[in-house]
């Protein structure tokens, strides 16, 4: 299995940071590429800590993992360092020449548009405004920057050869598909496609250097900013089903709903899905919570997972039982997905 892709199912914030982390201690990929943005939130919770990335791979908790930020991606310098610096990854970060680099003023003229802000609820991190200026090629990329010199690379050829090595190689998806510029819920939707064949695009993977696509769904499905979520639970019933939760970046309150089959579906379709990881069970079923094999989860959250599974035609091998990276229930054995 030489390339994954993971990506988000719904609408972001399904616990991609979590299968992700989860998945560079127990299958140590030599490279892990993350496209998208820092409007993106990932959490990694590992050994009592626990990291919010905006744009290092939450692969980085395995040492001996190249880190890689592809060419399709976008980011912004001082979110770049930090990062480095608080995952301790310094030396092993790479960059590709055409990684786009956010200015200052692009953060500006988001704050500035209230079409942004009120209609669409952006996160108002400059990347729409960054993005187009990469369309307009007026975009500044890495190779534009002095201080990136040391860390920059061909990562499309990087990735291609590593592939061809045998190595396992995993790319990072950001927000989730609902969001995706093309199938999502347009315009209430992220300035990019984040679909698996738009990350593997962003890395310069093609089509069939594909192995496995992992969708992530989390149990019940949430939405920041504004766009249609069907199902959407009043405030006072999320307050009472345990399902408040607040934005990485933003800090806003997250719009919560129940598990959308429909949406999952597609979701499955549009990815073409090959394995399917479900987080956030204790949620739902909070006898589950930290459990780590599953023949010990509660028999209603075995049925409940085997019904989505016949439904969606799709394993279901990741699931997260609890917020450190190693509450997870890994299936892939038994499935006969890995050896
Ligand atoms: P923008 O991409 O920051 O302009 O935001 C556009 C829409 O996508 C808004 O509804 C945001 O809340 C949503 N969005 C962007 N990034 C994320 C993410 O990482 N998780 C969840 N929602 C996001
Ligand atoms: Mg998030």
């Amino acid at each position: 299995m030489p390339l994954n892709i993971v990506v988000g199912g719904f609408f972001g914030d399904e616990g991609k940071g979590k299968i992700c982390g989860y998945l560079a201690v127990r299958d140590r990929p030599s490279i892990a590429v993350r496209g998208g943005s820092i409007n993106a939130g990932h959490t990694v919770v590992y050994e009592n800590r626990m990291w919010r990335l905006r744009i290092i791979p939450s692969f980085f908790v395995n040492k001996d993992t190249k880190l890689m930020i592809a060419a399709g991606a976008l980011v912004r310098l001082d979110v770049l360092f930090k990062e480095i610096e608080e995952t301790g990854s310094r030396g092993r970060v790479f960059l590709d020449y055409n990684t786009g680099v956010i200015e200052e003023r692009h953060v500006e003229e988001e704050r500035n548009d209230p079409y942004l802000s009120k209609t669409i609820g952006s996160t108002l991190q400059g990347v729409g405004a960054a993005a187009r200026d990469r369309v307009m090629r007026r975009l500044k990329t890495a190779k534009d920057f002095d201080v990136l010199k040391e860390m920059i690379v061909n990562v499309s050829e990087e990735v291609n050869k590593s592939i061809d090595r045998g190595e396992l190689v995993y790319i990072e998806g950001t927000q989730g598909t609902f969001l995706s510029l093309y199938h999502g819920t347009y315009p209430y939707v992220t300035s990019r496609d984040t679909t698996a064949s738009g990350f593997a695009s962003e890395v310069g993977v093609g089509p069939k250097k594909v192995d496995e696509v992992i969708v992530v769904f989390k149990s019940y499905v949430t939405r920041v900013g504004e766009g249609p979520l069907p199902g959407e639970y009043s405030v006072d019933e999320m307050i009472s089903r345990g399902l408040v939760e607040r934005g990485t970046v933003t800090g806003r309150m997250r719009r919560a709903a129940p598990f959308n089959i429909e949406l999952a579906k597609k979701a499955v379709t549009i990815n073409s899905a090959t394995q399917i990881a479900l987080t956030k069970l204790d949620a739902l079923f909070p006898e589950a919570r930290n459990v780590r094999e599953w023949s010990k989860l509660p028999y209603e959250a075995r049925r409940w997972i085997e019904e989505i599974e016949s439904v969606l035609k799709t394993p279901i091998t990741l699931i997260g039982t609890g917020d450190d990276i190693m509450y997870t229930i890994d299936r892939r054995i038994e499935l006969g997905i890995l050896r």
